[in-house]
């Protein structure tokens, strides 16, 4: 039985999944390690409103397991060498340098952590992949170990994560599956596949804990964002159909979610999807079926990126496009940065893009989100490297109250479907803009009705 695990990185996966395997295995110590000292101060923050991972529900079970059997720390090594069990958990960004960049998988940091299990460890491992990674890379990391010399024996298991942020303390409490491959070929294969399913036996039902060899496991979790993402453009690809053909495309949405063959999620247009994971994970299968030569696959998931950045580019299009072809100057309010709602995470935002052609075009931003602070919208931008830190400076302001956002500006773009955004004073909002005042919805969040009643020109997605 496992009594000891570690987790390698303390990020949006790590820190939430490990918080919630403490909660419910009050028997087995869990420490999750980072070389990030800043966030594992924050992991320890006596205050849980402070937390570095904003997940409603987050914070109560941190407040439960912390210091019991829940453990933040950056000692990395020790953490290693007490471990039974392992899980690996950093990221996996996409390359940004030599070849594959733009599309493979950076797997440095990966192997950095392979490299220094097997250098710390003095008794046997399991050591659980928890990233998103390309398929076959438990050969990788079981070449890394094996070659070390000494006589750790080590298992390797792959057990993608799917919550998703924003509700990842419900998906983690009640998961549709819990994936685990492993090398189902060996009695000690086997031992350590089940002594991970009974980490998770002690909530999940047994019939949800799929156990399958690794590579099936690790081309799950690509497969799983790929057809998930692939619903997102597939719908906003019929959103632009929608808007030239006065067809409305949250009706059409219900009129095919209602076959059961199609089902009801993931079906709402928006500006585009972002998060950390949906094109980084479609660049990396992308790349993968591209180096088999398999190159129909790979034009097939690659349009399915292609679409997503048509619909950001055409909704800061429409923005231009509808001010009167110039935005030069004039202030447009931004509701909402974080790629979702009740997450603080930025990364892959619509709302970086959209920002990104408006600025361009010399307009002056006012952006408000209930969750992600100036010094994280900042650094988005700058990222880009599109124009300079002075520069984005002068275009971007920051604002703590929503209605300051608005004060002056010619338009409103709603970024992040924020429930709050719904309940605003909006006839305070309109009365002060400049007139006309327009509002584009990039969410399909607000009653559209409600606002033209008020005298705003409403402007939304697929309508
Ligand atoms: N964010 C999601 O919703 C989500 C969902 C499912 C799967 N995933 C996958 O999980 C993985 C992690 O994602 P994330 O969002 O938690 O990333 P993250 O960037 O929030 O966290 C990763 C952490 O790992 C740390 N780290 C990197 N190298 C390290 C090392 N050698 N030693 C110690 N710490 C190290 C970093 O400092 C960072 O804090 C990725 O592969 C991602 O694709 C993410």
């Amino acid at each position: 039985m496992i009594k000891n695990i570690c987790c390698i990185g303390a990020g949006y996966v790590g820190g939430p999944t490990m918080a919630v395997i403490a909660q419910k295995c009050p028997e087995v110590n869990v420490t999750v390690v980072d070389i990030n000292e800043a966030r594992i101060a924050a992991w320890n923050d006596e205050d849980v409103s402070k937390l570095p991972v904003y997940e409603p529900g987050l914070d109560a079970v941190v407040a439960e397991a912390r210091g019991r059997n829940l453990f933040f720390s950056t000692n990395v090594d020790k953490a290693i060498d007490e471990a039974d069990m392992i899980f690996i958990s950093v990221n996996t960004p996409t390359k940004t340098y030599g070849v594959g960049k733009g599309m493979a998988a950076d797997l440095k940091y990966i192997e950095l952590c392979a490299r220094q299990i097997a250098r710390v460890s003095t008794t046997d491992k399991i050591v659980v992949e928890k990233s998103t990674l390309p398929v076959r890379t438990a050969q990788a990391i079981r070449d890394i170990l094996d070659n070390t010399g000494n006589d750790v024996k080590y298992q390797i298991l792959s057990n993608p994560e799917f919550l998703a942020e924003g509700t990842a303390i419900e998906d983690l409490h009640a998961p549709d599956r819990v994936l685990i491959g492993g090398d189902t070929n060996t009695e000690e294969g086997r031992a350590a596949m089940q002594a991970l399913v009974e980490v998770y036996a002690s909530w999940v039902p047994k019939e949800q804990i799929l156990t399958t060899n690794v590579w099936s496991s690790e081309l799950s979790k690509l497969t799983a964002n790929a057809f998930l993402a692939q619903r997102v453009s597939s719908i906003n690809s019929l959103s632009e159909l929608c808007e030239v053909t006065e067809a409305d495309v949250d009706e059409v949405a219900k009129a095919i979610g209602m076959d059961s063959r199609i089902g009801p999620k993931f079906l709402k247009s928006s500006v585009g999807f972002g998060g950390s994971c949906f094109q980084k994970d479609i660049l990396n299968l992308v790349y993968i079926a591209k180096s088999y030569g398999l190159n129909e696959v790979a034009d097939y998931w690659e349009q399915v990126i292609i679409m997503n950045d048509h619909q950001k580019g055409r909704f800061a299009s429409k923005i231009i496009k509808t001010l009167y072809n110039t935005v030069n100057g004039k202030k447009i309010a931004f509701l909402g940065w974080a790629f979702k709602k009740d997450t603080n995470d930025t990364r892959e935002s619509a709302a970086i893009y959209v920002a990104d052609i408006l600025l361009s075009e010399m307009a002056q931003l006012s952006v408000y989100d209930p969750k992600v602070p100036e010094a994280q919208i900042s650094f988005d931008l700058n990222y880009l490297a599109s124009r300079t830190k002075e520069e984005n400076e002068a275009g971007v302001t920051v604002v703590t109250d929503p209605y300051k956002a608005c004060e002056g500006a010619h338009a409103v773009a709603v970024l992040t479907e924020w429930d709050e955004f719904k309940d605003y004073d909006w006839q305070r909002i309109y009365d002060g803009m400049l007139k006309p005042a327009f509002v584009f919805d990039g969410r399909r969040l607000l009653d559209g009705e409600k606002l033209k009643a008020i005298g705003f020109e409403y402007k939304t997605i697929g309508k």
